[in-house]
């Protein structure tokens, strides 16, 4: 992800997200000055169809963000973004987490086909009401 990809990721994160969805600065933010975020796009015919970012601290790694365009859902994207994440992240850390609510169905779906299991939940982490789960895989098995 570059700082010229950042209009069409934050379309697709409004879209996504319309509650939660993080500002532009957050994503400059990420992009320019936080030395332990990874972020990338996936693109179809020059343009961009679906993002995903990610923490690596030392040996541990957590998906911050994922998304894929609603008209470009259920193509594959969501799952070749995750691929990438685990691969790019298999690089140097051992596990790979993330948070979703508990809702989110696809997403879950998406998440345990690729391997992630469940760790918890954190009570309230999208909001009053809102739960989350942890879930976790490790890389490299
Ligand atoms: C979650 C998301 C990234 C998946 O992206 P996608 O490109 O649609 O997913 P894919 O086409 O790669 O599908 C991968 C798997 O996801 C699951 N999935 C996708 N669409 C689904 C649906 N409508 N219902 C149930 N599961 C679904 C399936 O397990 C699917 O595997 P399968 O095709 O073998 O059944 C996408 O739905 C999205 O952007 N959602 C809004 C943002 C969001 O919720 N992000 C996650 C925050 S934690």
């Amino acid at each position: 992800m570059t700082i010229e990809d950042l209009k069409s990721v934050y379309d697709i994160e409004c879209a996504s997200f319309p509650h939660t969805s993080w500002n532009m600065e957050s994503f400059l933010r990420e992009l320019t000055a936080n030395q332990f975020a990874y972020y990338f796009v996936i693109e179809k015919e020059g343009n961009i169809v679906g993002y995903c970012g990610m923490w690596l601290v030392i040996d541990q790694s957590q998906i911050t963000t994922i998304a894929v365009s609603g008209k470009e859902q259920g193509q594959g994207y969501g799952r070749q973004l995750m691929q990438h994440a685990k691969a790019y992240a298999s690089n140097s850390a051992d596990i790979l987490s993330l948070e979703v609510s508990i809702d989110n169905e696809k997403a879950i779906k998406l998440y345990e086909k690729e391997g992630f299991l469940y760790g918890g939940i954190r009570k309230d982490y999208y909001g009053p009401g809102k739960d989350a789960h942890v879930m976790w895989m490790k890389l490299n098995e």
